[in-house]
């Protein structure tokens, strides 16, 4: 019995994860706050966007899946603009999201994998 059931639910199990994404390995990381209690804003809409467009193929927390790992990507991406570049543009199956963002919102997102990531 036991084996008939795993037979089906495991598949709908790893099924169900590779649709829902980010909900299988929780939430990106909060964005720090500071001694009097606010976080910057700019990295909140980071946060959002990440959450929203990054994370099913990054992980919520940046380590990579689908894509690589983000984690110390300031390190490959020395300057900013590099970064902006690449996911604005994409590259191989990573998408652009030039169409989909503004140069703000862009720059909230990157902001994001930079500094809190
Ligand atoms: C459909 C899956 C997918 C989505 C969605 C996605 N990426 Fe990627 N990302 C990739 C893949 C695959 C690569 C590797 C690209 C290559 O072939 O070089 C990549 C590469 C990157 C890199 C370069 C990493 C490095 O070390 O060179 C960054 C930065 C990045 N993605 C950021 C983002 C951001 C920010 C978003 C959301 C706005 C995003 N990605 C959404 C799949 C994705």
């Amino acid at each position: 019995m036991r084996n008939q059931y795993s037979r089906i639910i495991n598949p709908l199990i790893v099924f169900l994860c590779l649709v829902a994404g980010s909900s299988c390995a929780g939430e990106p990381p909060e964005v720090p706050r500071s001694a009097d209690g606010t976080a910057d804003s700019v990295l909140m809409v980071g946060r959002q966007i990440w959450s929203r467009a990054c994370s099913s193929c990054h992980a919520p927390d940046g380590a990579g899946g689908r894509g690589p790992s983000v984690h110390f990507v300031e390190d490959r991406y020395p300057s900013i603009d590099d970064q902006l570049n690449l996911v604005s543009k994409g590259r191989g199956s990573m998408p652009g999201f030039g169409g989909r963002y503004t140069n703000e919102e862009l720059e909230a997102v990157v902001r994001y994998t930079r500094e809190v990531l």
